[in-house]
């Protein structure tokens, strides 16, 4: 019986792919392996978003051709967008790599370890025949699970190497999401986070806001989320989603990028400052308590003090729950790595240090503002202290409780009592007694 591991290295999307891909696995007779030291099968999901996350690929398969005690070496497997990107050059640089998969062809993997028995083999295709519908069923879940919805993108970003990666935009039928999901609250789960590169422009006939109304007709789903979305495809729709389906969380996910719009524009994202303010302000009317995440790229070229400032003001003016920024990382063959005024990565690392700094202060103030509110939170983890768990607020805070009687996968009604910049605390309030709860 040999074994297999699959380390993710990458966003949402790369960890549902990872998690497929042990489905693929499993149904093929492997069992999965504790350490890549007892793994016989070893799939690298790679990342190809920025050159820190891509040059991990080649590290790791380092440490894995080494030869173990008995002689052996597992089979390397190197999948995900650098597969995709950069599957020749991993052949030449990495000749024990046995097979290289991309992204959009990953449901061929066991005949690709079977062809790998007498020569390396490489399939970056995007082939047009619907990956998922080739793949297994999903095997039992924890509480929480992600669901993909839409795949790729069509913006093009100028920094962005999705669209060439991850291929064009398509969205699964309904018919099969609707199946998947409920097979996944059948399995135990309680809360679905939809997730696509543009999970808002999720077409599929009826657009993000039909799909999250059609799941949230099913009983034992209680929470749904999604994740990540464009500022150009905030529908009307599902805006009022928020105010009208009491099981979509209080949370959104919507990188500005920058907060100059004549950075935007030369970013391509075909939004500005304003009309990404005026898509918040929107929602804030439906969902005053609504929490909002971002992303932020510092340093993008021909990044100016002004336009900076403009990133600072915006992060102010938002007040974000929480937030992700990076330095710009030039990818090959994206427009913006050939744009003069590349700028000095010294002045890259002050710039994210200031905003990292910035968006502590925004994170503790929102956190803040939650002491004293009664919510549910959907326990995820145990915390370090005996009797502690760790679960997830409506508005994805991480919530610490000590609840020696709670069980991982509960949903327990809670009181903020203390906010830090990255958790609150809470204390569990007593059952309601049945007529109270009426
Ligand atoms: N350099 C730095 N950050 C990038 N991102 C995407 N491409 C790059 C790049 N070339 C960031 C964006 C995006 C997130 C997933 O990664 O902020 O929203
Ligand atoms: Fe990349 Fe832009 Fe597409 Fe997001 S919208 S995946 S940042 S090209």
């Amino acid at each position: 019986m040999s074994r297999y591991l699959v380390k993710s290295f990458g966003c949402q999307m790369n960890v549902y792919d990872s998690e497929r891909m042990g489905d693929l696995l499993a149904a093929a007779g492997h069992d999965p392996a504790e350490s890549p030291e007892t793994a016989d099968i070893v799939v690298l999901n790679t990342c190809h978003i920025r050159e820190k996350a891509a040059e991990k690929l080649y590290s790791d398969i380092g440490r894995l051709r080494q030869p173990r005690a008995d002689g052996s070496r597992p089979v390397i497997v190197a999948a995900g967008c650098v597969a995709q990107a950069e599957g020749e050059e991993i052949a030449r640089r990495a000749p024990q790599v046995d097979v290289i998969v991309g992204p959009l062809a990953y449901h061929r993997l066991p005949q690709l370890l079977e062809d790998a028995k007498t020569a390396r083999a490489i399939d970056t295709d995007m082939p047009a025949e619907p990956k998922f519908a080739a793949l297994p069923p999903r095997r039992v879940q924890g509480a929480s699970a992600f669901l993909t919805v839409q795949e790729g993108c069509d913006k093009f970003c100028t920094f962005c190497v999705v669209p060439y990666t991850r291929g064009a935009e398509t969205s699964r039928p309904l018919a099969d999401l609707v199946a998947e999901a409920e097979a996944l609250v059948a399995a135990g789960a309680v809360e679905i986070t939809l997730i696509g590169q543009n999970v808002n422009a999720y077409h599929g006939g009826i657009g993000l806001a039909g799909l999250i109304a059609r799941l949230a007709e099913i009983p034992a789903l209680k929470r749904i989320r999604y994740t990540t979305s464009h500022p150009r495809d905030m529908a009307d729709d599902l805006i009022a989603a928020h105010r009208d389906i009491p099981k979509l969380m209080p949370y959104l996910h919507l990188p500005v990028q920058s907060g100059s719009t004549r950075i935007l524009k030369a970013m391509n994202r075909a939004h500005t400052r304003d009309s990404y303010l005026a898509s918040l302000a929107a929602l804030r009317a439906v969902r005053p308590d609504v929490a909002i995440s971002g992303d932020f790229i510092v340093g993008f070229p021909g990044e100016t003090d002004e336009d900076f400032a403009d990133t600072l003001s915006i992060v102010r003016e938002v007040g974000y729950a929480q937030a992700y920024s990076f330095k710009y990382s030039p990818r090959p063959g994206t427009p913006a790595a050939a744009m003069a005024d590349q700028i000095p990565e010294a002045l890259k690392d002050a710039r994210l240090a200031e905003l990292q700094a910035l968006i502590a202060t925004t994170a503790q103030a929102f956190n803040t503002a939650t002491i004293g509110r009664t919510c549910e939170i959907l326990l995820e983890r145990p915390g370090r202290k005996p009797g502690q768990l760790i679960g997830k607020t409506p508005w994805l805070q991480s919530a610490y409780i000590t609840a020696p009687d709670a069980r991982i996968g509960d949903l327990v009604r809670v009181r903020i009592l203390d906010a830090g910049p990255n958790s609150v605390e809470a204390e569990v309030l007593p059952l309601q007694p049945e007529s109270a709860a009426a």
